[in-house]
C-alpha cells in the first residue's frame, strides 16, 4: 500500500497522559497511518496571534507516523473554523439551513486557510503517496494543491451528510464551493443516499454527466463511492469486557442498584437531538408510572465548539431540562436524569455501554454515528442491551435491527424507550446478533483499505 498523506482539520498528536478527546474521525484514521506509514497534517487545536504563526508546520514522529501540525490564528479560527465550517457547512449538511450564519468574510477566511494548508502540505510530499483529505473544512484543498502543481491522487472523505441539491442552494456561493470540491479524484461518502445527493448536485448544479464510476465533468472524471465508517468490533468488545470490572464502572453499577440504565453519549451538538431526547424521557415518566424509581437516564454531553453561540445556548437548554425533570420527578432515593457535561475516555464509555440496558442514539441528522456502533460492539452477548437509533443517522442504513425512531416524534421515542426497557432476553439477543454480524462484515479496517484501493485506482497508468 502506498504511503499516505492524510489531512484533517483537527489532529491530535498522541501523547502520554493526554486528556481524552472526542470525535469519531481521529479514531478511524490512526489505523490506516499505522500500517501504511506517512504523515498526518492538520490543526493542532491551538490558536495564536498572527505574528506568532510559525512559517512551517511543527513536525513530530510517534510510532512511525509523522504528525505535521499548525496552529490557527485567532482570525482564522473565527472565520474558517467557527465561521464558515461550523456555522454554515455544519448546519447546512445537517439539514438545518435556518441555523446558517453566512458572512462573506468567513467564506474568504475558509478559502484562505485551505490555501495556506496547501502551501504547507506541498513541501511535505515525496511524489508517489496518496493524499487523503477528510471532512467539510477542507473541500477546496484539492483545487489548491493542483494549483501548486501537485500530481498525486487526491481523495476526499466526507464524514457528515451531503445535503440535497435543493438544500445546498440555500448556501450563497454554493456553485463555487461545489466546483472546488469537484477537483478531487475521488469523493467518498458515508451512505448511498449521500452519494446520490452529491452526484445530483454535480449533474444539476454543474452540468456533469453520470458515468460508470462517478461523474464526468470538464473533461475529467470525479469518481464517487459510498463506504460507511466501521468500528474495530473485537477490540472494542475486549475493552468493554475488561473495563466492565474497572473501579469506575463498578462504582456506576453500585450507584444504580437494581435500576436500569439508559445511556446517551455525544458531543454537545444541536445535530444530536438532545432536547428532544430529554422531552421523550419526560414523556416516558409522565405516561409510565412504573418507570419511576426504576430507570436512570445518564446523558454524557462532552463539551464542543463552545465559542459558538448555538452551542453555548444548547448547554443552557439541557441544564434547564435536566433540572426540570429532576425537580419534577426525583425522590429522596432516586434521581431520574444524570447529566454530565464532560468528556470520558473511550475505554470508560465502553464499560458504561456494557452496563446499560438501553443506548439512546437519536440525532436529528448524523453522517454515521460511531457511538451507535460502539454501543453494539460493547454488549455482553449473553445479556445485551438494546439500541434505540434515529432513522436519520447514517448508521441506521446498516443497523436495521435496532429499534428505529424518528427524533421529531417525542411520543414515539418515549414508546421506543419503553419497548427497549421491557424487551425480553431472547429478542435482545436476536437483535444484537443481527447487528453485530453487520458490524463485523464492515470493519474499520475494511473501510480504510477499501477507500484507499478506490483512490489507488485513480492513479493514471504510467
Ligand atoms: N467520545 C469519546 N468521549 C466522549 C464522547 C465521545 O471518546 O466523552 C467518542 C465516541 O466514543 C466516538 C466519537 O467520540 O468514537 C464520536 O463519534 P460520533 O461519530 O458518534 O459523533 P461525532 O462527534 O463525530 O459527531
Ligand atoms: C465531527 C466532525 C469532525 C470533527 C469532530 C469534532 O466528527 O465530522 O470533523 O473533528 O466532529 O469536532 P471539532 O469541531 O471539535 O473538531
Amino acid at each position: 500500500m502506498s504511503r499516505l498523506l492524510v489531512v484533517s482539520n483537527r489532529v491530535n498528536v498522541p501523547r502520554k497522559r493526554q486528556k481524552p478527546q472526542a470525535g469519531g474521525m481521529a479514531v478511524a484514521l490512526a489505523g490506516a497511518l499505522a500500517e501504511c506509514g506517512g504523515i498526518w497534517f492538520g490543526w493542532n487545536g491551538r490558536v495564536v496571534e498572527a505574528e506568532a504563526m510559525p512559517e512551517s508546520p511543527e513536525f513530530t514522529e510517534v510510532d512511525g507516523i509523522g504528525y505535521a501540525t499548525t496552529p490557527l490564528t485567532a482570525m482564522e479560527h473565527e472565520r474558517y473554523y467557527a465561521g464558515f465550517a461550523n456555522s454554515v457547512l455544519w448546519p447546512l449538511c445537517h439539514f438545518m439551513p435556518g441555523r446558517m450564519q453566512y458572512r462573506r468574510e468567513d467564506r474568504a477566511g475558509y478559502a484562505a486557510v485551505n490555501q495556506r494548508f496547501a502551501r504547507q502540505i506541498a513541501p511535505l510530499l515525496g511524489g508517489d503517496e496518496l493524499i487523503w483529505v477528510h471532512d467539510y473544512h477542507l473541500a477546496p484543498l484539492a483545487a489548491e494543491l493542483r494549483a501548486l502543481g501537485v500530481q498525486q491522487p487526491i481523495g476526499f472523505f466526507l464524514h457528515i451528510p451531503f445535503p440535497s441539491f435543493g438544500l445546498l442552494r440555500a448556501m450563497p456561493d454554493w456553485r463555487q464551493w461545489l466546483e472546488t470540491l469537484a477537483h478531487f479524484d475521488l469523493i467518498t461518502l458515508q451512505t448511498p443516499e449521500d452519494r446520490r445527493a452529491l452526484e445530483t448536485a454535480l449533474v444539476y448544479g454543474l452540468g456533469g454527466r453520470v458515468v460508470d464510476d462517478g461523474i464526468r465533468l470538464h473533461d475529467r472524471t470525479v469518481r464517487t463511492a459510498a463506504r460507511p465508517v466501521g468500528v474495530e468490533v473485537d477490540q472494542l468488545a475486549a475493552t468493554a469486557a475488561e473495563t466492565a470490572h474497572s473501579r469506575r464502572v463498578q462504582r456506576l453499577v453500585s450507584s444504580l442498584g437494581q435500576r436500569e440504565l439508559m445511556i446517551g453519549v455525544e458531543r454537545l451538538d444541536y445535530s444530536k437531538g438532545l432536547p428532544n431526547r430529554f422531552d421523550a424521557y419526560e414523556h416516558l415518566l409522565e405516561t409510565r408510572r412504573q418507570r419511576h424509581g426504576r430507570t436512570v437516564f445518564m446523558q454524557i454531553a462532552s463539551p464542543s465548539r463552545e465559542d459558538i453561540d448555538a452551542y453555548a445556548r444548547l448547554q443552557e437548554t439541557l441544564e434547564s431540562k435536566a433540572g426540570h425533570i429532576n425537580g419534577r420527578y426525583a425522590d429522596f432515593d432516586w434521581v431520574p436524569v444524570r447529566y454530565l457535561h464532560k468528556t470520558f475516555a473511550r475505554g470508560s464509555l465502553l464499560g458504561f455501554y456494557r452496563t446499560a440496558r438501553v443506548g439512546l442514539v437519536t440525532p436529528l441528522r448524523d453522517g454515521m454515528n460511531l457511538v451507535a456502533k460502539e454501543f453494539v460492539a460493547a454488549q455482553d452477548p449473553e445479556d445485551p442491551g438494546v439500541l434505540v437509533l434515529s432513522e436519520l443517522a447514517g448508521a441506521a442504513a446498516e443497523l436495521d435491527a435496532a429499534i428505529q425512531v424518528n427524533p421529531n416524534d417525542i411520543e414515539g421515542m418515549a414508546e421506543a424507550m419503553e419497548e427497549a426497557l421491557s424487551m425480553p432476553l431472547n429478542e435482545r439477543r436476536d437483535r444484537w446478533r443481527s447487528q453485530i454480524t453487520v458490524l463485523r462484515a464492515n470493519s474499520l479496517d475494511q473501510w480504510w483499505r477499501g477507500c484507499l484501493r478506490d483512490l489507488e485506482v485513480t492513479r493514471p497508468a504510467p
